[in-house]
């Protein structure tokens, strides 16, 4: 904030964004907006000089924390050296970030940078229909996703997404998507073994592949946990299974690390608690801890050969995105791994999952809490009306807890508007540095929450 914007009291500030901004996500409003002002560590600081904890990392993405001042720097200091050229040349922080994101994954990768985790699904999408163009198999254009997962905004991206609360109104979206139901070990059938259910979830994918005729099928994408969905865990051999059925069939197997992605689950990427290699993966988010806008879509350099033909003159990708792999967020982006690395950021997501989880028991207590998930710093709470039969509780019931929350310096999310019924799920994906006495105030706190809201019932 400049010094003269500064001096703007505080009453004018509310009423400039009541009258001039369109909030994400919110319906219309006669109240002040929540104007979060300052932040250091976990904790946010709003406009009335409030200081909450901050359980859901601003959008599930500031994995570094608040007050980082190296990732300033390093922003600032690009921004003085060379604040912006387009990736149709080339930069020195592209480079050194799209190299250490292959250490990260794991295997050779080739990155295409754009802004957000919308436009970076976007690209793996249209990447997959051309590859499999480029390798003689132009009518390979499907892209088959899952019911409850959120893949992005816009009109690609929210095809794939399988949440049709998020899509009414914006009909018709991007031709050629469709989708298969997600694993749910939580409401599996009764007695079914984990194992088995997962190959059961996979056949489920092999049969819509083979019905709709793998020749016009290009990719399958999905997320490591469903995240935005409400953190729907899967059985533990799910993307083994499916990546083996993609394999068969000559179908792109795209993995959306935008939330799962830098740490989250306890791994650098949530794809390897399996033994998969997915052809491409999309990230966002935590690539920055978002302290700039940076996403990135990596593809397996094998099968970037098929985009190196010089005879073809539409065999290369023809996308540009001017502020896409900008190179003050790659800067901030090389620096936020490197701040990970030597706080150890990744094993302590791990380490500190399990202390969240062993705090979260307690809420058991509640009838109406029906599972409690945590998968690293990742956790939903799925309430319910009725224990025995796992009815979802109402969501404005939801929100009142979530409110009671916030009343006590808690900010926790829930997955809001996704599929009729089930929008039950308290979320918490805290920034990685949280300490035991956060976690431990974060789960008094939903206690007492549950109590005051769903006690009486
Ligand atoms: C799994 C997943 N994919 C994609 C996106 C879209 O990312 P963005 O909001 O940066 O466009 C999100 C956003 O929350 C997400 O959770």
């Amino acid at each position: 904030m400049t010094e003269a914007e500064g001096r703007i009291a505080k009453e004018e500030i509310y009423q400039r964004d009541r009258r001039h901004v369109w909030h994400a996500f919110a319906p219309y409003s006669e109240q002040n907006p929540w104007v979060v002002e300052e932040a250091e560590g976990v904790h946010v600081v709003d406009l009335e000089g409030r200081r909450y904890l901050d359980a859901m990392a601003g959008l599930w993405c500031v994995n570094a924390g608040y007050g980082q001042e190296r990732l300033a720097r390093a922003g600032y200091e690009q921004m003085r050296r060379m604040p912006y050229y387009p990736l149709s040349a080339a930069h020195t922080p592209a480079a050194l970030l799209a190299d250490r994101l292959s250490g990260w994954l794991g295997a050779d990768y080739r990155v295409f940078f754009n802004n957000s985790g919308s436009e970076a699904n976007e690209t793996a999408f249209k990447l997959a229909r051309q590859y499999h163009a480029q390798t003689g198999q132009p009518g390979r254009y499907k892209i088959i996703a899952r019911y409850r997962a959120y893949h992005g905004s816009t009109l690609g991206a929210l095809a794939a997404t399988g949440q049709q609360q998020r899509k009414y109104l914006y009909e018709p979206l991007a031709p050629g998507f469709l989708h298969i139901p997600a694993p749910d070990l939580y409401r599996r059938p009764d007695g079914l073994d984990p194992i088995q259910y997962g190959k059961q979830c996979a056949q489920q994918l092999e049969q819509v592949i083979v019905w709709e005729g793998p020749e016009t099928v290009a990719a399958f994408i999905m997320e490591p946990v469903i995240t935005g969905g409400g953190v729907i865990l899967p059985p533990p051999n799910y993307l083994d299974e499916v990546a083996a059925v993609c394999r068969r069939h000559g179908v792109l197997l795209i993995v959306d690390e935008v939330i799962c992605g830098f740490g989250r689950t306890g791994k650098n990427f949530g794809f390897q608690h399996s033994r998969v290699q997915p052809d491409i993966v999309t990230m966002a988010k935590g690539i920055t801890s978002a302290y700039a806008p940076l996403s990135a879509t990596a593809v397996r350099q094998d099968l970037y050969d098929a985009f190196k033909d010089p005879s073809d003159p539409y065999g290369y990708f023809r996308q540009v995105n001017t502020f896409g792999g900008h190179p003050v967020s790659c800067a901030v982006a090389l620096e936020n791994l490197s701040l990970m690395e030597e706080l150890e950021l990744v094993p302590r997501a791990a380490r500190m999952g399990d202390v969240l989880a062993q705090a979260l028991e307690r809420l058991y207590r509640h009838p109406n809490v029906g599972d409690v998930r945590v998968h690293g710093l990742l956790a939903g709470i799925e309430l319910v009306a009725n224990r025995e039969e796992k009815t979802p509780l109402e969501a404005d019931l939801v929100k009142r807890v979530i409110a009671a929350c916030k009343a006590r310096g808690l900010i926790v999310g829930r997955n809001g508007d996704t599929v009729a019924g089930f929008n039950n799920v308290i979320t918490l994906a805290p920034p990685l540095i949280i300490e035991e006495p956060e976690i431990a105030f974060i789960a008094e706190t939903l206690d007492e929450a549950m109590q005051e809201v769903l006690g009486g019932r």
